[in-house]
């Protein structure tokens, strides 16, 4: 079925969105193929649903999985390249994992945590606290990355309260980032088209933002990388200076950007240049591994690879955590944090009635058992290795279809981002005729049974420029499935580009 067909009747039926260009314009950042879209997306059964969701669409509906595979109502069977939203890390079905939830469910499925700790949640904390080096020494569990990082925003501004530095109420952090979806968390970041509806009621006050660490897209032509982060440090300094030091309580950055540029590490050097600032300052340093986090970069911390080595006071993770067998995220805090606390209140006064949930406990543990005793975090790096390889073989090769238009192949570990352009001079003309490249390849991959995960606007300040789609699939990922990603991706993009060229 036509997407736009699908699309119309969508709008017709769900009267809620009164503005239908308008919807798809934001919506395309969420994972939409524009609304004149000559592709489908494998929606299915448009009238039948009393759920909302978050397409103009009704998305098909998923019946099992195994391993990378979904199996649909239809009965297709898609291969997952992006793990849900770089959140499957082990795949589906493991045994291990199941067997553990199973076993928690039968002992204990819930306590409430203002009066009773649970063993899973206990073991967890400490499988954290043993990692990054022992980076860290206290850890608080709550439902999901958004709820991490608004924990995380909290016990910032508890550990001055709590050590009697009461003026310090600001956040800087950096424009084109993600720290989550609720109110507070899309105030602390800055992605143009997801604050866009709420910007009346964001808090304008107390977040602030500096540029991002972009250097495909901002570094200027005849800037050194060293210099680049010079000058990203020197401004994130003024932005101390005009905001007073001493009231700012924290820089916050993920440390390689998720879902608003695409899979996009930092220049070297640069969150090493951060800290200094902070330090400098007494500020905290604060890193966002929700998606980045927990093995996504081959490494269990991405800061260990990907952020010069340089271990965050406050860090949130939340993906790939649980693995998607769970619904959990974690607030990581270093020692300098925690004795504050230790010093006065001595606790988090901060809570959700899901917190620390035996049974998301329990899944995620097993999660992290699998992805140690299987060696996963090696299989990460090399299979990634391998993804980028051929994803440069094949979209920039010498006789590669793609090549005038493939601007980047960036990221890390299976954290990948493939950002495409339109504007060289010398490339045949492409007309998308407004739709937008990123969406229209993700829906023909999944016509050809691969999921992907295209996003737009993410190339310029604006946020109204730019296509990438990424891939992250699950750790345990074979050499044959790296292979069968590519080939799928690639005719995807290829098809696409034929079909609009002028
Ligand atoms: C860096 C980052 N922070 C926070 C979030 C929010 O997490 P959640 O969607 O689990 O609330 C996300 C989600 O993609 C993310 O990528």
């Amino acid at each position: 079925m036509a997407l736009a067909r699908l699309y119309n009747r969508s709008l017709q039926r769900k009267s809620i969105f009164p503005h239908p260009f308008h919807l798809c314009r934001s919506l395309s950042t969420i994972m939409a193929p524009s609304a004149t879209s000559s592709v489908t997306n494998g929606a299915s059964k448009a009238n039948t649903t009393s759920l909302i969701h978050r397409t103009p669409w009704t998305p098909p509906i998923a019946i099992s999985a195994e391993g990378l595979y979904v199996t649909l109502e239809d009965n297709r069977r898609v291969l997952d390249a992006v793990g849900g939203a770089a959140v499957a890390c082990i795949g589906a079905s493991n045994l291990h994992v199941k067997q553990a939830i199973k076993d928690q469910l039968d002992r204990l499925p819930y306590v409430y945590s203002m009066q009773l700790s649970n063993e899973p949640a206990e073991k967890l904390a400490k499988v954290l606290t043993a990692s990054g080096s022992g980076a860290f020494d206290l850890v608080g569990f709550v439902s999901g990355g958004s709820e991490a990082m608004e924990g995380v925003i909290k016990l910032a501004r508890q550990y001055y309260e709590e050590i009697g530095q009461l003026q310090r109420k600001n956040f800087i952090a950096r424009k084109l980032s993600y720290h989550g979806n609720t109110v507070a968390t899309l105030a602390l970041a800055y992605h143009p088209s997801r604050r866009a509806p709420y910007e009346a009621i964001l808090d304008h006050d107390n977040f602030h933002h500096v540029s991002p660490a972009f250097a495909k897209r901002f570094q200027l032509p005849d800037e050194t990388e060293e210099q680049y982060v010079l000058r990203l440090q020197k401004e994130l300094e003024d932005k101390f200076i005009e905001l007073g030091p001493d009231t700012v309580i924290g820089f916050v950055a993920e440390t390689v950007v998720g879902a608003s540029t695409g899979c996009c590490p930092a220049p070297k050097g640069y969150f090493k240049a951060m800290k200094e600032v902070c330090d400098k300052y007494g500020a905290l340093f604060i890193l966002d591994e929700v998606m980045s986090g927990m093995g996504r970069m081959g490494t269990l911390h991405a800061w260990e690879s990907f952020g010069d080595g340089v271990a965050p006071d406050i860090q949130a993770v939340a993906k790939g955590l649980g693995g998607g067998y769970a619904s959990i995220g974690a607030v990581l805090m270093n020692k300098r944090v925690a004795d504050g606390l230790r010093g006065k209140s001595g606790f988090w006064k901060h809570g959700h009635t899901y917190q620390s949930h035996p049974l998301a406990c329990a899944a995620s543990l097993a999660v992290q058992e699998v992805i140690e005793s299987d060696n996963l975090l090696e299989n990460c790096r090399k299979q990634g290795a391998y993804l980028e390889k051929l994803l440069n073989e094949r979209l920039r090769g010498p006789n590669a279809l793609a090549a005038p238009y493939t601007f980047d192949v960036r990221g890390g570990g299976l954290f990948w981002g493939i950002e495409f352009d339109f504007t060289s001079p010398d490339a045949r003309k492409v007309d998308l005729k407004g739709k937008a490249f990123a969406m229209e390849v993700q829906a023909r991959a999944l016509e050809k049974s691969l999921i992907i995960m295209g996003m737009t606007g993410g190339s310029n300040l604006a946020g109204d420029r730019g296509d990438h789609l990424m891939l992250c699939p699950a750790y345990n990922i074979t050499k044959e499935e790296v292979e069968k990603i590519v080939d799928i991706f690639v005719a995807s993009v290829e098809e696409v580009l034929q079909a609009n060229f002028v």
